[in-house]
């Protein structure tokens, strides 16, 4: 057998070169078989990292519960390293990249040992797809072995496509060396040192420290939205943190994709594998991707989106059979879970499965769990590593290379005060300034405190792999760049009344505003011009089989006009730091100009 799987020399100089300096006891080259995986998970088994669960309840899945100090994203501790500070921006943290590698270097040394490095070829996106791009994942986790083989399309097939070219190299070690005879632990890491670092200018990422989904599938949050964002500015593309849904309804004659970004944690999944009411049922909704897209002006100008993703990574609580039944069947079997609660046949829980809590549980941290005993049985972070191709609204041409066009672009955030369920942008630069000033309250994807808003434009505060300020001039010329710009709205599911419950149902009955952005994209549904863009009002929108008053509705669409100038105030401050770096685009200073104007 010839010594490596690939003849491009670059990787295996890179390989061997970081195996000079980690130092792991063997190195593996993943070839993305059945058989290799029965091994890696026999071997996370072994190492208790895995939990084989029941398979007469579960087929083929295990249960994985992270150390503690290991559990989400973490912001404070990702970098990007681009050779100026201004490029990085305001709104990432910055390290200069010679340091950062200095620093990196030499935590790496020896880094590896008593472990085997894996080398993971993967292809984001569809293989051979001319929007995908191929990453190299070095890592000494089988436990991210396991996750990438289900989140991207992995294995020796990607050899094939690379042949001699690029690909983005990216290195992670859970930066927990073992000595000699030293006993391992289920899930090593180094929360004291760890560090999530990109290098936009050369492709290339390192993750020490951490095992968790989002800093260490290398592919997921640091390529296919921080490295590829940069991609994108440099290509004319975008890179987002948005899910892709087809929405077809034959009786009405409108059939459309559509893009929608929203914050970690706020629903994401739910929309992209909506069920609609029954009182909607002559409505289809199909599944292309619910985290990230890659979208791309094709040669006639028109704007088509990938997943470049090949599974979910899904928040677990408050996923159920009422609230999203296609990702309840989804992970049904082939499904790596983590962080939730076992119960004692063998199954996972999580808070929100069922109305009802088991009497007993083994919690997330693998301690004994009774409703009473005031903790969450699964972590608020806990998650789900799923196929996509098991995901049953999956949509037929999920897999096509050119992608789907895209016909209206939605952006929401998760706001209890004065954002109204729905409105339609006046124009595409008036669209991009809203989408940038986008509010949503801190969820449990991230370290950190819950609940407090943030300004999270596009939804992409923690994965734009550069200033922000450019990533927003970047928006407003694609605009330039396209025949037929997608039409751009603002929703917010998570309105709240003033007795602190929420006045929209939302999951399915967000077909209701979906419905309306679709007319509006054939330019079959009337909307009124507010202060704030084009809305609907209560006759705008279909109510059979939801009972909601004009006046609910009313209230959900109310906006006070003193919070708003406040707002107005709050934006021209956020944006303070951009003006003073010259990265400010001039238009969104005149939206503001003209929204003030509006308001008083
Ligand atoms: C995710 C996130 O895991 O956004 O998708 O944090
Ligand atoms: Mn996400």
């Amino acid at each position: 057998m010839e010594k490596y799987p690939t003849k491009n020399q670059k990787v295996i100089d890179w390989v061997n070169s970081i195996a000079a300096i980690t130092q792991p006891d063997s190195i593996y080259w993943c070839d993305g078989t059945e058989k290799e995986n029965k091994n890696i998970c026999a071997t996370l088994v072994k190492n208790k990292t895995f939990i084989p669960l029941n398979p007469k309840k579960r087929p083929n899945s295990f249960l994985a519960r992270s150390n503690p100090k290991d559990v989400a994203r973490v912001e404070k501790r990702t970098f990007i390293c681009s050779e100026k500070e201004i490029d990085a921006g305001p709104t990432n943290n910055w390290a200069s990249p010679k340091k950062m590698k200095k620093k990196l270097g030499k935590l790496m040394k020896g880094c590896m040992r008593g472990r085997t490095m894996y080398v993971i070829p993967f292809s984001m996106g569809p293989l051979g797809s001319d929007i995908a791009k191929i990453g190299v994942e070095i890592t000494d986790s089988p436990y991210v072995v396991a996750n990438m083989r289900i989140m991207t399309r992995m294995g020796k097939k990607v050899w094939t496509v690379l042949k001699d070219g690029d690909f983005v190299k990216c290195f992670h070690s859970v930066g927990s060396p073992l000595k000699e005879d030293e006993q391992d632990v289920a899930w090593p890491c180094n929360p004291e040192e760890t560090y999530i670092t990109h290098f936009p200018e050369t492709n290339e990422i390192i993750s020490y420290g951490s095992g968790y989904g989002g800093n260490a599938l290398l592919g997921k949050k640091c390529l296919a939205l921080r490295i590829a964002s940069s991609m994108a500015k440099r290509d004319g593309w975008l890179a987002e943190h948005m899910l892709i849904v087809g929405l077809k309804n034959k009786k009405l004659g409108l059939s459309s994709y559509v893009a929608a970004a929203f914050p970690s944690a706020c629903g994401k999944t739910n929309m992209a594998m909506l069920i609609p009411p029954k009182s909607m049922s002559d409505w289809t909704v199909s599944t292309v991707g619910d985290d990230i897209a890659w979208i791309k002006p094709d040669k006639n100008g028109i704007l088509r989106a990938i997943n470049p993703e090949a599974g979910f990574f899904g928040v677990a609580p408050g996923t159920s059979a009422k609230t999203n039944k296609n990702a309840i069947e989804s992970c049904r079997a082939n499904t790596i879970f983590t962080n939730v609660a076992l119960t004692d046949d063998g199954d996972v829980w999580w808070e929100g499965l069922t109305d009802k809590a088991p009497a007993h549980l083994i919690d997330w941290q693998g301690n004994d769990w009774t409703p009473d005993c005031g903790r969450p049985a699964a972590h608020p972070n806990s998650r789900f590593t799923a196929p996509a191709s098991q995901c049953p609204s999956i949509d037929e041409a999920w897999e096509d290379p050119k992608g789907v066009a895209i016909d209206a672009f939605i952006f929401g955030g998760r706001l209890a005060t004065n954002t109204p369920l729905v409105y339609q942008s006046y124009n595409w630069q008036h669209g991009v300034y809203l989408a940038s000033t986008m509010g949503s309250e801190k969820t449990a994807a991230s370290e950190g405190k819950t609940g407090e808003i943030r300004r999270d434009p596009m939804a992409m505060l923690p994965f734009c792999g550069y200033n922000m300020g450019d990533y927003w001039a970047h928006w407003l010329s694609m605009g330039q760049k396209v025949s037929k710009k997608p039409l751009i709205f603002r929703v917010n599911w998570f309105r709240k009344d003033a007795q602190g419950k929420f006045i929209w149902p939302g999951f399915g009955e967000n077909m209701r505003v979906l419905e309306w952005i679709l007319k509006r994209v054939n330019g079959s549904a009337s909307a009124t011009e507010t202060v704030l863009g084009y809305s609907p009002t209560y006759n705008d929108l279909n109510w059979k089989g939801l009972s909601m008053t004009e006046e609910r509705f009313e209230e959900l669409m109310s906006v006070d006009k003193k919070m708003a100038l406040s707002d107005v105030q709050a934006q021209q401050d956020y944006f303070k730091i951009f003006k003073k770096q010259k990265r400010l685009p001039q238009e969104f200073e005149a939206e503001l100009i003209l929204l003030e104007g509006r308001l008083k």
